[in-house]
């Protein structure tokens, strides 16, 4: 894809923009930042949170197949020689050698240390409770496990802000089913993933399928598409799609009886693994928008309301009225926040400055409280995308934001 000026500019603006507003800043920043980390503020992690929620809805919560698990993220190293990460977890240094990317660490002091790795992917914390589970929850064919998690990647060159970090999350699914059946369940796969990205909101148009082709395969998978976004620094994968056969229950030696006949066999894996922090990047690079409003260039993200850090902000109209501020805070602010819980209180500056500044965060509703409301319970609700305001019964305001989001 052509890169040009304008894509640097978004990409900055972006950057520049979530640090300012609380979203995202540079790890380890006042000792002078360490490469490929990043610290989320308040606002960033209640975004990353939202995205967690609506994909865990999604895939956990509204199904009966799937079993979640949260594992450790330190693995003893027999899991990652079993799983071919050791031998085989490299990429070339820029004077050819093989370097591994798994971070390696220590377990305990003096005789009794052993060597360990942080996880470079939350797939193998699945893949060695697969026992557990169906020890547990005793589920039939196909069923999922599910993890949502940290993963560490010793990236050579990490770059792009979110998009290769050393520190990321993921969001992994082990689909476990009969061999026969994997083709189906890769095509259904396929289209799951799809709908979740539209769902989240991002600009579809800029979504592709690429077939990895057999030598860019990783070693464990017979046929892999990367679902690659049009980022500004261009096109690249933002999630993959796998099926690693039974690849890895095999090495781990893993079975699973088959209730329907009695039979023990290996079940099959189709593997939809999706990273949250590029989740966010296209996402913010898909809602990011500039407009202008009342003459002024305004930028503002686009989130849908339940994915908004901020679901709604208060203010009053003058913050040396303490009538207003008395009315804002206990009949506006207080009953909203124990409703809605991401609901923000802004008395900073003159209401054009709060709008824009809430723009920026991507807050859906502003709503003031003026001399009015004080004789007419009604307060002023502006939508951010259009500018457009109304004037809403206090009484009415749960009823409203509920109806929108
Ligand atoms: N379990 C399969 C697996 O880990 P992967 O393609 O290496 O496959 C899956 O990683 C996803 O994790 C990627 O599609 C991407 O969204 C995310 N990811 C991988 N490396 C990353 C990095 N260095 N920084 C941010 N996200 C990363």
């Amino acid at each position: 894809m052509k890169k040009d000026r304008t894509d640097n500019d978004l990409m900055e603006k972006i950057v520049s923009l979530c640090k300012r507003r609380g979203l995202i800043y540079p790890g380890s920043e006042i000792y002078g930042g360490l490469a490929g980390t990043y610290d989320w503020g308040h606002f960033g992690v209640a975004l990353k949170n939202n995205i967690k929620q609506s994909w865990w809805k999604k895939f956990v919560d509204s199904r009966r197949d799937m079993y979640g698990i949260d594992a450790a993220i330190l693995m003893r190293q027999e899991v990652w020689q079993a799983s071919g990460h050791v031998a085989g977890f490299s990429d070339p240094t820029p004077d050819g050698k093989q370097f591994n990317v798994m971070f390696k660490t220590q377990v305990g002091a003096g005789d009794e240390t052993t060597v360990s790795y942080l996880r470079p992917e939350t797939a193998q914390g699945m893949f060695v409770n697969f026992k557990n589970t169906v020890d547990a929850f005793h589920p039939k064919l196909p069923f999922g496990m599910v993890q949502i998690g940290k993963a560490f990647r010793n990236e050579i060159a990490p770059r792009d802000f979110l998009f290769r970090q050393r520190e990321f999350e993921q969001m992994e699914i082990e689909y476990f089913i009969r061999p026969a059946d994997w083709e189906k369940y890769f095509e259904y796969w396929r289209s799951e993933m799809l709908d979740w990205m539209q769902e989240l909101g991002l600009d579809m148009g800029r979504v592709h399928e690429l077939e990895v082709l057999d030598a860019d395969r990783a070693h464990y998978s017979k046929r892999t598409i990367d679902f690659e976004f049009d980022f500004p620094f261009g096109r690249k994968e933002l999630f993959g799609l796998a099926y690693r056969t039974d690849f890895d229950l095999k090495i781990h030696k893993l079975e699973y009886v088959d209730k329907e006949n009695s039979e023990k066999m290996i079940p099959h894996v189709i593997e939809p693994s999706m990273g949250i922090d590029r989740a966010v990047l296209s996402l913010l690079v898909s809602v990011y928008t500039e407009d202008e409003k009342n003459g002024e260039l305004r930028s503002y993200l686009k989130f849908k309301p339940n994915i908004a850090p901020v679901i709604c902000a208060i203010s009053p109209l003058l913050k040396n009225k303490p009538e207003l501020v008395e009315y804002a805070n206990t009949k506006v602010y207080v009953p909203l926040k124990a409703e809605f819980g991401r609901v923000a209180w802004d008395d900073n500056g003159n209401i054009g400055k709060r709008y824009r500044r809430q723009d920026e965060i991507g807050t859906p509703f502003c709503i003031v409280v003026d001399f009015d409301t004080l004789t007419d319970n009604a307060v002023t609700v502006r939508d951010r995308d259009t500018g457009a305001q109304e004037r809403v019964k206090v009484e009415d305001l749960k009823k409203y934001i509920k109806e929108r989001i």
